[in-house]
């Protein structure tokens, strides 16, 4: 009689834009993620940058020192976001001097994407970049990807337009900078990687959102942003087996309460960025 073989139940974390600042409040909010996720029992968790608020090796010391625990079981996948790139930019080492890499994983096939570019090492210019020949190694990077594994694409900045958070983003967009805008060839990226995979996951916006694009193609391709996780207390968990996502993803909350720091952490930057173009234009 044939054995019955059964794929094994795993379960995906994501999170983002912890933006790390060594604030007691900051350090307790990453403490807190990392307590939830033990609790989860999460087979790997997956980090779409922003870690640090401002890119120096302090500040990249408090991630290892906090989340040590899922780092020495390489239970942890992270990319860099533009608030890794200024002061001392630890982010600029992250993807070993590649724009596109990938991490395979019991279960689980990541494409790792690096969307920040030199102009971020402005802590003021937080747009990504993303050029065709990144799109082109994320295609190539999809023909490896093992059939019975959940793929996963990885990137900081948002793919698909999102409503803005803020009035220095509504204005920026009024005025035609990119401050605000997605990558400019990310509907390019969700359209070469649709029916290919079965996530974009992605963050810098600190509102969470999501969306499912048509299943035409056979294979549903679910875009999140986990938003930021520090400032929510709280990331969604996916369950996956043999390749494939199990239901809707659950929200996984923290001991601490959801706290209202995107605004004030956010718009003085982007007002400074702001009067900074405003500058520009004038002179
Ligand atoms: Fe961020
Ligand atoms: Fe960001």
């Amino acid at each position: 009689m044939p054995t019955l073989l059964r794929m094994p139940l795993r379960t995906l974390a994501h999170l983002s834009d912890l933006h790390l600042d060594l604030s007691p409040d900051s350090d307790a909010s990453a403490q807190a993620l990392l307590s939830a996720v033990q609790a989860s029992r999460a087979d790997h968790v997956v980090l779409t940058g922003d870690l640090t608020h401002q890119g120096s090796r302090e500040e990249y010391r408090r991630f290892v020192d906090i989340f040590a625990p899922l780092l020495d079981t390489g239970r942890l996948t992270f990319i860099p976001g533009n608030h890794d790139r200024p002061g001392e930019d630890v982010g600029g080492a992250w993807m070993d001097g590649l724009k596109v890499r990938t991490v395979e994983r019991p279960g689980v096939y990541f494409v790792c994407v690096d969307s920040t570019g030199e102009h971020n090492r402005n802590y003021f210019a937080s747009h990504g970049e993303l050029s065709l020949d990144t799109v082109e190694r994320v295609e190539a990077a999809l023909d490896a990807a093992p059939r019975d594994s959940l793929v996963a694409v990885l990137v900081h900045h948002h793919v698909l337009p999102l409503p803005e958070e803020s009035f220095p983003e509504r204005l920026a967009t009024r005025m035609g900078w990119p401050h605000a805008s997605e990558l400019s060839l990310g509907a390019e990226l969700v359209a070469r990687v649709q029916g290919r995979c079965d996530l974009v996951l992605h963050g810098h916006r600190h509102q969470p959102c999501e969306t499912v694009l048509d299943t035409a193609h056979g294979r549903p391709l679910r875009v999140f942003n986990a938003g930021s996780s520090t400032d929510l207390g709280r990331f969604r968990l996916f369950q996956h087996s043999d390749g494939r996502l199990l239901g809707e993803p659950q929200w996984c909350h923290s001991t601490q309460p959801e706290r209202p720091r995107t605004a004030g952490h956010n718009v003085r930057p982007a007002l400074q960025y702001l009067v900074t173009q405003l500058g520009m234009a004038l002179f």
